[in-house]
């Protein structure tokens, strides 16, 4: 996979908007997969100032929603459907008739997970997709351990992972859901640029298991390396424990701008 190590977040936000703006220039209607989580806001504000610029247009682009709380109704402030749509959808002018996202509040959730899959496929599939990543290396929910070749499905979050997101809830974890859907680890892969940006110091171990490690369920982003095509972004800090980093940064100092990331 390529690593790109950048100063600081606003830095990895303007480069993968920049991609972003890219891709939608050569193909205006791409889907884009979306995450939530406080990484990828610098990105969704580096992307939206250049719509505000004039430097792209999104009316025709598409979103695609990684994962999603369940259980919540659509309308709370803090489902992942709402949020995206105050960050993303809003800032960047595009309507909801082009959001894609699973139903949390479904009956039959596992009906609900696999009818997103095909959802997606039907869509041509995710054009880029871009991830965060835990401190314990989960992308999306999926949590460690999680099969590599998992689809969309209903998981139930680690403790940590809930007091990680009691933040959003007012501070108190009783009111963060214990279930989830997310997007599985074998559906992710399919999307056709991987990006995964990191950044802080508390991503660091996170960072050089998905990069240096082994492929390996218990760093579920590990199988980014199985990616043709997958671009991790990582500030210095969330660089600092890479072996490689200095290779990495002599590469990427020396790659022809027109390929982009
Ligand atoms: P964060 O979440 O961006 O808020 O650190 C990342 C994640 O859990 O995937």
């Amino acid at each position: 996979m390529e690593v790109v190590i950048v100063p600081d977040a606003a830095a990895g936000g303007e480069l993968i908007a920049e991609s972003m703006a890219q891709l939608l220039r050569r193909k205006p209607d791409a889907l884009l997969g979306v995450a939530t989580g406080s990484t990828p806001l610098p990105v969704y504000q580096a992307l939206a100032a250049r719509v505000r610029a004039g430097a792209v247009d999104t009316h025709r682009a598409r979103i695609a929603q990684l994962d999603e709380y369940v259980g919540l109704p659509a309308d709370h402030p803090e489902s992942y459907r709402s949020v995206l749509r105050r960050e993303v959808l809003e800032p960047l002018g595009i309507p909801m008739d082009a959001f894609t996202g699973p139903d949390g509040t479904a009956d039959d959730v596992q009906a609900a997970c696999e009818e997103y899959d095909r959802a997606l496929a039907a869509a041509g599939g995710v054009d880029l997709q871009l991830l965060g990543i835990g401190t314990d290396g989960h992308i999306g929910f999926n949590e460690p351990c999680s099969s590599l070749a998992s689809r969309t499905r209903i998981k139930t979050l680690t403790e940590q992972t809930r007091i990680d997101n009691a933040r959003f809830f007012d501070g108190d974890i009783a009111q963060v859901p214990h279930h989830v859907i997310t997007q599985g680890i074998g559906t992710i892969l399919e999307a056709r640029h991987l990006v995964l940006l990191a950044t802080g110091e508390g991503k660091a171990d996170a960072v050089a298991a998905t990069v240096e490690g082994p492929v390996a369920a218990i760093c579920p982003a590990s199988a980014l390396q199985l990616h043709p095509h997958a671009t991790v972004v990582a500030d210095e800090a969330a660089a600092s424990k890479l072996k490689l980093a200095d290779y990495f940064r002599n590469t990427y100092a020396h790659k022809p701008e027109w390929q982009g990331l």
